[in-house]
Order: C-alpha cells, then sequence, then structure tokens
C-alpha cells in the first residue's frame, strides 16, 4: 500500500524549508527516531534545493508505504528541468555543473536506504528516497 500524504510545490527556499519541515513530521508521526528524522528531512532539503537551482521549480510529494514487513516513507522529488544527461556523474562526490560542493546527491544516497535516480534530457529529473522503519 502507497498512500501520498502531502504534496508540497517547490520554487523558492521557502518552499525547501516546508518540504524539509514536512517530511521530518510525517517521519516523526511514524514512529522514525530523531536520527532518522534528520536524515530523511536532510535528504529532501538536498533534492528539493537541487530543484529550485537546476530546474527552477518542481514538486515534492510525500507518501507512506506499508509493503507487509517494510514500512516507511517514500519521498519522489521531480521537475521538469533540463534534466541529468549523466547521472552515474551526478551521483559521484564532488561532481557539480552549480559550482557547488558537488555533495547533494551522493550525501542523499547515504543517508537513504534507497534511492533511484530517473531523468531524461529535456524533460526532467525524478529521484525517489525511501527509508524503512527497521
Ligand atoms: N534536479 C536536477 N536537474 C538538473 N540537474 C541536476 C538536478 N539535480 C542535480 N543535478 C545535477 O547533478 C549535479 C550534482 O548534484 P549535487 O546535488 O550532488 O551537487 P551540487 O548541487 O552541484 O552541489 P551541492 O549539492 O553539494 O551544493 C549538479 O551539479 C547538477 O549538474
Ligand atoms: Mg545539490
Amino acid at each position: 500500500m502507497r498512500q501520498v500524504l502531502e504534496e508540497v510545490a517547490v520554487r523558492n527556499n521557502t518552499d525547501i524549508v516546508t518540504a524539509r519541515n514536512s517530511v521530518r513530521t510525517y517521519a516523526k508521526q511514524m514512529g522514525f527516531g530523531l536520527v532518522d528524522q534528520s536524515r530523511i528531512a536532510t535528504a529532501v532539503s538536498e533534492l528539493a534545493r537541487n530543484i529550485v537551482v537546476y530546474a527552477k521549480s518542481g514538486k515534492v510529494e510525500i507518501a507512506k508505504l506499508n509493503e507487509g514487513p517494510k514500512k516507511g516513507i517514500e519521498v519522489v522529488c521531480e521537475d521538469n528541468g533540463p534534466g541529468i544527461p549523466d547521472i552515474e556523474q551526478a551521483m559521484s562526490e564532488g561532481f557539480t555543473t552549480g559550482g557547488s560542493l558537488g555533495m547533494g546527491m551522493p550525501g542523499t544516497k547515504k543517508l537513504v536506504d534507497e534511492m533511484n535516480v530517473w531523468s531524461e534530457a529535456g524533460k526532467g529529473t525524478r529521484v525517489t528516497i525511501r527509508k524503512f522503519l527497521k
């Protein structure tokens, strides 16, 4: 079962904070501990920031997963921006086209249990992250 809890439109820094806080609240409700709440919130904050910086706008969808023993949170961050030409490159530490640290995507992967990146040039990017209750 997958239940959508909230959708946050992302266009600016305020929206990034909204998405971050919202995810944290749902994670807490689901029973995640403080450390995991922070991990999920930080991951979403990084992905939402990428939306604002590289795609200008997009959305963050927060959902609850209940697949038998696997219960947790799923967050889909998507945009209709320029896309990522080389996903493997984008996932490696230090790669940036924005003159930044290039740590957002590889850092996010370490904070969650599952991370899936879909992207097509000219169409957009969709990053799905999942974290399960232990
Ligand atoms: N939503 C997106 N649309 C288009 N390109 C993206 C998107 N997200 C990431 N990228 C590309 O992937 C690269 C790596 O992203 P990542 O978040 O790891 O680093 P960064 O944003 O450059 O720096 P940092 O997150 O450390 O400030 C980006 O520089 C950009 O080229
Ligand atoms: Mg980034």
